[in-house]
């Protein structure tokens, strides 16, 4: 997200006397000045113009070349211009682009059953796809919503009370209106309230709360609708980078076994391979090993090309979509499912998942030992991190970063977060924390 502007203002200050500064040059100012007269106002002014990248480093159209440990926010899952992606996508936009869903193309079926192996899904399981995350959201809470209405005393038109899906404290899934009403954060979602019903929250990582919402299906006045299903995030990106916990996560599951709801986990963000695993479900550290009724992706899937979907676990649960339930003209289409399965193929092929997990490490261990006295702690998994600062300055420390060639978010007012290319080397990793280390420690707060 791009930086306040006092706060940026101040860290080019505080940056102005080292020689490695990265400063927004001619060419980019000019860009960002058109960029305002013709862009809706939703994002602030981007930092910088960038024209193009190769690996992990991507250049501004002043021709600074930037260290990308945010790979456009978990997106670009094998950097920039991997030879294999650009051919499998260049290869099939010259055979056919689009063709809509009255025909189907390989790359789209293949895709499917690709993703169903690699989340280790039982027999029958299907997937939808659509092109974000918001939309593999939308998806499963329509699907949600068609499994509540199979639920005892769900049916309002014969006397019973709407199902519920509950969501957590601090949990992103998204701003088209479905995700944003399973989204917590208050300064997002309020301004566009009402949103839909029978959405609630209860506290992350709280499993008394949990049990209570469930408690409060029942009869009478002030009983409620059954629990449809309840969704979250394993690592909460937008939130910070902070885990539920495993244990949470079991008895998470374990109460919707009880009382028949869904387990939705949205692994936009910490799906394919970022978190050291296909999955962050996949993890044991992370979700105490239970399997999800629904899963749903984006960002990283297909390596920058826009996807995202979900997968229901079992052939009674994607049942529930039929013809006309659900919908979209570019779902599956067939440049980003090559794109997918080019970004699948060489997460496969060149260990990547493994890579993860072990420069993930590094880059961590390289953050704790590095004595920087801003950085107070620091928390991730794979290649999906953050550091804890001691004083919320993350959008000065990002604006410094950035001018120092790294290219860092502020995940939380006192929290940055990195996720750089899964293909990331041992040494562009030394090279962050060398940034990292030197970033000042006596930054205004933004
Ligand atoms: C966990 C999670 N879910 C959903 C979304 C929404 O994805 P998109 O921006 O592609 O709609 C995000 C985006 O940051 C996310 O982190």
């Amino acid at each position: 997200m791009p930086t306040e502007n006092t706060a940026y203002a101040a860290a080019l200050a505080a940056a102005t006397a080292d020689e490695t500064l990265e400063t927004l040059g001619e060419t980019g100012a000019a860009w960002l000045g058109e960029y305002s007269q013709v862009h809706m106002n939703v994002f602030g002014t981007p930092l910088r113009v960038m024209d193009h990248g190769q690996g992990t480093r991507v250049w501004d159209v002043d021709g600074n070349e930037y260290l990308d440990f945010l790979a456009g926010i978990a997106v670009n899952s094998v950097g920039y211009a991997h030879p294999k992606w650009v051919k499998a996508v260049a290869d099939q936009a010259a055979k056919v682009a689009h063709v809509s869903n009255y025909f189907a193309t390989e790359p789209q079926i293949r895709l499917a059953a690709r993703l169903v192996e690699l989340a280790g899904a039982p027999e029958g399981s299907h997937v939808y796809f659509g092109n974000s995350g918001a939309e593999g959201n939308e998806a499963a809470i329509k699907l949600a919503k068609l499994y509540g209405r199979t639920l005892p005393g769900a049916t309002p038109s014969m006397g019973g009370k709407p199902a519920r899906i509950i969501a957590l404290s601090h949990g992103f899934h998204g701003r088209t209106l479905g995700a944003l009403s399973a989204t917590w954060k208050p300064a997002i979602r309020k301004a566009f309230e009402p949103l839909v019903p029978n959405i609630e929250f209860v506290e992350a990582s709280d499993t008394a709360a949990l049990r209570d919402a469930f408690a409060q299906t029942g009869p009478g006045r002030y009983g409620k609708g059954p629990v449809a299903a309840v969704i979250m995030e394993l690592i909460q990106g937008e939130a910070g980078v902070r885990p539920l916990g495993a244990d949470y996560v079991k008895a998470a599951r374990a109460l919707c076994d009880e009382h028949g709801a869904l387990l939705i986990i949205d692994e936009v963000q910490t799906g394919m391979g970022r978190t050291g695993s296909w999955f962050a479900f996949q993890r044991e550290d992370l979700s105490g090993g239970i399997t999800p009724d629904i899963v749903t992706f984006a960002k990283g899937v297909a390596g920058g090309f826009p996807m995202g979907g979900m997968i229901a676990f079992g052939a009674e649960l994607s049942a529930l979509f039929t013809p006309g339930s659900h919908g979209s003209t570019f779902a599956g289409n067939p440049l980003a499912a090559s794109a997918a399965l080019a970004t699948i193929d060489i997460i496969d092929n060149e260990d990547l998942v493994a890579n993860a997990e072990a420069r993930g490490t590094q880059l961590r261990d390289g953050i704790l030992a590095c004595g920087n006295p801003l950085f107070a702690s620091v928390r991730g998994r794979g290649l999906l991190d953050a550091v804890q600062l001691t004083h919320p300055c993350a959008h000065a420390a990002m604006a410094w970063a950035l001018e120092h060639g790294l290219i860092v978010n502020a995940v939380a007012p006192d929290a940055l977060r990195m996720a750089p290319p899964l293909n990331v080397t041992a040494e562009e990793v030394d090279e962050a924390v060398a940034v990292l280390a030197r970033i000042p420690d006596d930054l205004p707060n933004d």
